[in-house]
């Protein structure tokens, strides 16, 4: 199989292990390629590609940007900060305008859940989730497997623990989908008020302790404290927090295996990570933001393969 099944990606529920296994090949393709001198291929080269930040992003909007350039494509940015959407224009009216200018391909972050699979809906271009409110974040998801399998050689049978503000967590859901189609464990670690109610039904073990997750996994996802989308007190203090369920030296040496360790970005250093885990050996951070841009790479050429 050299296609996806789907022309849209809307979220990592819709793939199919097959499509994981495409992306995570083809990204492989593109990494060398981007690690030459010459790092650019005219591989999008009429294609026009629309980025649509609706909500706030350094990683993801950088690097979806790069990668089409690097691809050769035509490249708009929008950002909803200092556009007429301030001035009450919707959300199609603003998509419309931008397709107007004959646009083949849509990257969308939004705040609200759904946002991309609704403009994909009203809209003849392909859409691209850059994430959607609390709910996917899927080139997060790949480029985390395909980190994870860079470190470690394989996803099968891996033991992932992702922990922390899960609730409030587009990338824990992505990557719960995206780890278990690749033949990868998952447990969600973190306090009862940050776990979805349902979270077992996904098919993965919860745990309400660090300590028990870190004896359990291979690799350790540590994910931010949401604070913007929390409209009450999900626990009694950040200094509590942190206690119970940040990631220090101490912690990841009490176990006696060389455990990987992630974080999506941004890091709010000192709460769910110390600097010290961060900027260690351990850490494959900043790979997973290398490792971004031969993903998205991939995802944008398969995708346009099938406008
Ligand atoms: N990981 C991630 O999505 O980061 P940004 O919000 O900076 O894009």
């Amino acid at each position: 199989m050299s296609q996806l099944s789907t022309r849209h990606l809307l979220g990592i529920r819709d793939l199919t292990s097959e499509d994981i296994a495409l992306i995570l090949s083809t990204a492989k393709q593109f990494k060398e390629v981007i690690n030459r001198p010459i790092k650019k291929v005219p591989s999008l080269r009429d294609i026009t590609i629309a980025n649509l930040f609706f909500e706030n992003s350094t990683r993801t909007k950088l690097s979806f940007e790069l990668a089409e350039k690097r691809l050769s494509a035509d490249v708009l940015n929008f950002s909803a900060s200092g556009s007429s959407v301030s001035k009450g224009e919707t959300l199609i009216d603003t998509a419309n305008n931008i397709l107007a200018m004959k646009v083949d391909m849509v990257v969308m972050r939004h705040p609200h859940p759904g946002a991309a699979e609704f403009l994909s809906q009203k809209i003849d271009a392909t859409i691209i989730n850059a994430g959607d409110g609390t709910h996917e974040h899927p080139t997060q998801a790949l480029l985390d497997a395909f980190s994870i399998e860079e470190r470690l050689g394989s996803l099968q049978g891996k033991k992932v623990a992702i922990v922390g503000d899960i609730v409030h967590s587009r990338v824990a859901l992505s990557n719960v989908f995206c780890l278990q189609k690749s033949g990868a464990e998952v447990m969600l670690c973190g306090p009862r008020t940050l776990m979805p109610k349902h979270a077992e039904s996904l098919g993965v073990q919860v745990s309400h302790h660090l300590e028990e997750a870190l004896e359990w996994c291979d690799v350790a996802n540590m994910l931010r404290v949401q604070q913007e989308r929390m409209d009450k007190g999900y626990f009694p203090s950040i200094r509590e927090y942190s206690m119970q369920y940040g990631l220090t030296m101490e912690k990841l040496k009490s176990v006696n295996r060389d455990l990987v360790i992630m974080h999506p970005g941004p890091i709010n250093r000192g709460v769910e990570i110390t600097s010290e885990v961060a900027d260690s050996e351990y850490s494959i951070i900043l790979h997973q933001v290398e490792n971004g841009v031969a993903v998205r790479m991939a995802v944008l050429y398969l995708l346009a393969q099938k406008a």
